[in-house]
């Protein structure tokens, strides 16, 4: 019996030698040590030995298993590390190899408009004001004194979510919403960018969600001529030291007087072109005197107290700046539109 288990053991060792895939060493694990192998099937004959035999041929058979149990566990190592180099090698990275160019993004023209137009305004005193998207009917109209039957108010242009809630269809209801936290205190100087929406059918000009500004100064001896001074400021550091800007009379719920406003046409300076339609001018923004109804509203005293507020379009901003035709561009996220607005 101790001479088979040393022929077997010189077997096995000699056997694991050779071995050089993972898949052979399982097989002959399973020959020599498995339940069926050889070593269970010469265990088989223990019951055959002396008494005194037994112990020793025990103690050979723990040393036969554990010497094959090492080599095959050296083996194991040998094949992992042997795969793991060859993998290594297949994956060494060539460093002189050219990288690929990283893409970058560039900022969105209305994101690079909207900071621009913070930059100016910031640099005149004013502040940035938020307000929700999804805002009341009570902000959106009523405190801006836009009565029940103003066309505005009709379902089919304006998104409505309930009876009393919608999406903002201007920027217009910041106004409320800062005077009321302001609980009556002057100064108020703040602009309000952001997104309003409008049921329109969306062409080259409309588009059913688009952004604005609006802007509000509330104090004492407020006056239009400090709304003109403003705007001015802001067309010349916008367009250039040499624009004009003109003020028609309008109509507006929440101002009184208003006004519309036109930029010299920065396209042919007021000789008249196909993009000013001839005239010379271009609309950019509706402006006034906050009316008195909405100061009180609001908690001020219009005996004492005169504001100004305007509204604008920034896509129209936007298209003027950098000569954009279709209002569409600015939202279908065309890479080759988007990347001709890289700052460097
Ligand atoms: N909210 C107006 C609009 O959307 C613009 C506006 C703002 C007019 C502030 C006057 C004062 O057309």
């Amino acid at each position: 019996m101790q001479t088979r288990l040393q022929q077997m053991k010189e077997h096995a060792l000699d056997k694991l030698k050779h071995v050089a895939e993972a898949q052979e060493l399982q097989e002959l694990r399973v020959k020599f040590l498995g339940k069926k192998g050889e070593l269970t099937e010469i265990l088989r004959g223990m019951g055959a030995l002396s008494a005194e035999e037994r112990p020793k041929i025990g103690q050979l058979v723990n040393e036969v298993r554990e010497a094959i149990e090492e080599t095959i566990a050296s083996k194991q190592n040998e094949i992992e590390k042997r795969i793991l180099e060859a993998k290594l090698a297949k994956q060494t990275i060539d460093v002189t190899l050219p990288g690929l160019p990283v893409a970058t993004g560039t900022m969105h023209p209305l994101t690079r408009i909207i900071e621009e137009l913070e930059d100016i305004f910031i640099g005149l005193g004013f502040e940035v004001a938020e307000g929700p998207e999804v805002e009341l009917d009570h902000y959106n109209f009523e405190m801006l004194n836009l009565p029940k039957d103003h066309p505005a108010r009709d379902m089919q242009d304006s998104f409505y979510i309930t009876e009393e809630i919608l999406l903002r269809t201007q920027t217009s209801p910041v106004q409320a919403r800062t005077m009321l936290k302001k609980e009556g205190k002057t100064p108020v100087k703040i602009i309000c960018p952001g997104k309003v929406y409008r049921r329109d059918d969306d062409d080259a000009t409309h588009s059913h969600q688009f952004t604005q500004m609006e802007g509000l100064v509330v104090g004492k001896n407020i006056s239009m001529s400090d709304l003109k001074g403003t705007l001015l400021t802001f067309a010349r550091q916008m367009f250039g030291e040499d624009q004009q800007i003109r003020l028609r009379p309008s109509f507006f719920p929440f101002t009184e007087p208003s006004v519309e406003v036109d930029l010299q046409c920065v396209i042919c300076h007021g000789e008249g072109c196909r993009v000013c339609k001839q005239t010379g001018w271009i609309e950019i923004l509706g402006a006034g005197m906050v009316h008195p109804r909405v100061l009180e509203m609001a908690g001020y005293n219009p005996q004492e107290v005169s504001g100004f507020a305007f509204g604008m379009g920034i896509e129209r901003i936007a298209m003027l700046k950098y000569g954009v035709e279709d209002i569409r561009h600015f939202y279908t996220n065309d890479v080759r539109f988007l990347r001709q607005f890289n700052r460097s």
